[in-house]
């Protein structure tokens, strides 16, 4: 009986769901991304290289087939340069690369609208091409093909979308083996009993239905997307594993998004430092700040994950003190619900609870029993306000730097 696992982010995205996926991916035979577009950037540290992936699942370094689901949306051009990157590297992305004929396509036009966005995007596109996905208006893989197998004079008529970007979709006709019906080839393997991953990008505090909203990313990058992005049903789906960094981080263009427990000054510019805590995808430095335990909490009630890993715990060796927040303020009154609502987020101040920091560096540790007593304290008091257990942590930016706790 094989499993099919999701791994899906706790907060506003980066917490390190890459390198867990990379992981978790060894064991799989299926590497699956579910939503979002190149939006999302996986840093994966193999040794003294360094890659990132944007579109490509973390499969790609195990020689897995990695799968483009339906809900993700492509940009094709930049599809293309990151399977050249990967050739160059070693990699050969294609012989293993299907993409689900359904996943909508980010057109050069939506990467133009999305530079003026006002909500503060990537300005990869992502919006504009899920509201042509929504609108009925959007291109899609399968047009790759239609285009190849030539459209009649029905389809000329009606789609004159379709005709305008014939020579662009032509250009990327090598794809045409690699396309495919996802949905069929993912159930077909589950039923065989092939193990399945089911990789997120963002995460829920980016979320378009359960995030900061209007500051969200455009799909839904909490577990319901795993469903709707694959078209594989939620009762085969066995395990659900949340991520979450042991700080807070949030990256926009403009700084719009609110991040309630912001670290600014000299705290804040260490741990950014620590983390390297500077956008995969943009370079922008994201905003810091220390462990919501709010939006965690949230985040455990939208996904209901079966186990949730801890990363970055050594970025915070060095602190004298800790601090995890466990409630907002809101107009005189303490609140412990997340609100999905960015103006009223804008109002809440965060409610601290103050906890000693480790005076030993977490960093190089390889059993639980050797972490410090103070970093196993903020541990199990996170595991306590979020309501999950956490059974790993990350304690550095190897692909090694694991530690487990408990049993798996
Ligand atoms: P969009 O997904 O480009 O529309 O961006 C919407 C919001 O999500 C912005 O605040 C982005 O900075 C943020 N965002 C999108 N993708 C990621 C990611 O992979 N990590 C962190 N933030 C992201």
């Amino acid at each position: 009986m094989g499993y099919v696992k999701a791994v899906v982010g706790m907060q506003y995205g980066d917490e390190g769901k890459g390198k867990i996926a990379d992981q978790l991916a060894k064991d799989a035979d299926y590497v699956v991304r579910f939503q979002g577009g190149n939006n999302a950037g996986h840093t994966i540290k193999i040794g003294d290289n360094q890659y990132i992936l944007h579109f490509v699942p973390a499969g790609v370094f195990h020689g897995k087939k990695c799968v483009i689901g339906n809900g993700v949306v492509l940009d094709l051009d930049q599809l293309k340069n990151e399977i050249d990157t990967l050739n160059s590297q070693g990699f050969n992305v294609l012989e293993n690369l299907l993409i689900s004929e359904n996943a909508h396509l980010i057109l050069p036009s939506y990467v133009e609208e999305s530079r003026t966005d006002r909500i503060g995007g990537t300005g990869r596109g992502i919006s504009p091409a899920y509201v042509g996905k929504f609108s009925k208006l959007g291109l899609r893989v399968r047009d790759i093909i239609n285009v190849q197998g030539h459209i009649d004079q029905v389809d000329r008529e009606n789609r004159p979308d379709l005709v305008r970007l014939e020579d662009y979709l032509l250009k990327h006709s090598y794809l045409a083996p690699n396309i495919v019906n996802t949905a069929r080839v993912l159930n077909d393997a589950i039923t065989r009993g092939d193990n399945i991953l089911l990789e997120g990008a963002q995460a829920t505090g980016l979320d378009i239905d359960f995030g900061q909203y209007p500051y969200v990313t455009s799909s839904n990058a909490s577990v319901g997307g795993a469903c709707t992005g694959t078209g594989i049903s939620p009762n085969r789906i066995t395990k659900i594993i949340g991520v979450t960094k042991a700080y807070t981080t949030r990256v926009d263009r403009d700084g719009s998004g609110p991040l309630i427990t912001q670290l600014d000054g000299e705290d804040g510019d260490f741990l950014r430092k620590q983390g390297n805590e500077y956008g995969a995808t943009t370079g922008r430095p994201r905003r810091v700040g220390w462990f919501d335990a709010v939006l965690a909490r949230h985040s455990v009630m939208i996904n209901n994950p079966n186990q949730v890993v801890l990363t970055k715990l050594d970025v915070l060796d060095g602190f004298p003190v800790v601090k995890i927040c466990t409630g907002y303020e809101l107009d005189g009154q303490i609140i412990r619900n997340y609100p999905s609502d960015a103006i009223v987020q804008r109002k809440c101040k965060p409610v601290y609870e103050i906890m000693d920091g480790w005076k030993r560096g977490v960093a190089g540790c390889k059993s639980w029993k050797h972490l410090p007593e103070e970093a196993l304290r903020y541990v199990s008091r996170i595991e306590q306000l979020i309501g999950s257990s956490i059974t790993m942590i990350t304690n550095g930016p190897d692909r090694k730097d694991f530690v487990y706790i408990g049993s798996q």
